[in-house]
């Protein structure tokens, strides 16, 4: 059985995967254990970092779905479990965003509080995990980069109404369905990265 520790488990894209690991078709070959805020696990402290990283070795979890949101957090989170997992056949996903594929696009709009920084995490998620990924061999950790569209959660609630937003909101089980995948995947196939959209806002 295939141990799955999920970040940000209990709402949007984490509770889809949650959903989608215990009910498909593989439900038995899954086992789970996520980490929310609501559940004890505030990933904006560092010492809940190293807590996640201690628990995810002691519970000798194979796979780490790095999903929640948390500024510089998520990149600590991804370089603190590498470190440990770097020569075991480990597999760390990081979810990402697709605006980071466009990041000189983004260089060129004007500052938003909240827009600016997480597309800026975003894009330095991407590098590292990028890096990390580059290091692959067999029997070593893999390191894939997961980097969605829009997608239909809390997160992306302030957006309704705004432009063609409907058409271009995927759901959050689409996005489970991809990383599902990813975990399936054979020990010797690492995926890098894998950007995928349903459609851009109106220009
Ligand atoms: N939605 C999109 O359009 C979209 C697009 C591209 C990429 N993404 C990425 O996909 C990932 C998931 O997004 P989502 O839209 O599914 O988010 P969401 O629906 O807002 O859910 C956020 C999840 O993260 C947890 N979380 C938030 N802050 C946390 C913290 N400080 N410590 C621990 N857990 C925390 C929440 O836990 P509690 O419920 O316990 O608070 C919740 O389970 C994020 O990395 C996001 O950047 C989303």
């Amino acid at each position: 059985m295939k141990k799955i520790a999920i970040t940000g488990h209990t709402r949007g894209i984490g509770k889809a995967l949650v959903h989608r690991l215990e009910t498909s078709g593989n439900n038995n070959l899954f086992s789970i254990k996520g980490f929310s805020q609501s559940t004890g696990y505030n990933l904006q402290r560092v010492s809940t970092v190293k807590k996640v990283v201690q628990e995810c070795l002691d519970w000798e979890a194979d796979v780490l779905v790095n999903n929640a949101y948390v500024p510089d957090n998520q990149v600590r989170l991804l370089y603190s479990m590498y470190e440990q997992w770097v020569d075991k056949p480990k597999l760390i996903i990081n979810m990402g965003a697709i605006s980071s594929d466009s990041i000189s696009n983004f260089a060129q709009m004007g500052y938003n509080k909240d827009w600016t920084p997480y597309v800026s995490d975003k894009a330095r998620l991407d590098w590292a995990s990028l890096q990390l990924s580059n290091q692959f061999k067999p029997g070593m950790c893999r390191v894939t980069m997961i980097k969605p569209g829009m997608v239909d959660t809390d997160s992306t609630e302030w957006l309704k109404g705004i432009s063609n937003i409907d058409d271009i909101m995927m759901t959050a089980d689409s996005v489970a369905e991809m990383i599902e995948w990813v975990i399936t995947l054979e020990e010797n196939t690492q995926m890098r990265n894998l950007s995928f959209d349903v459609g851009n806002f109106n220009g």
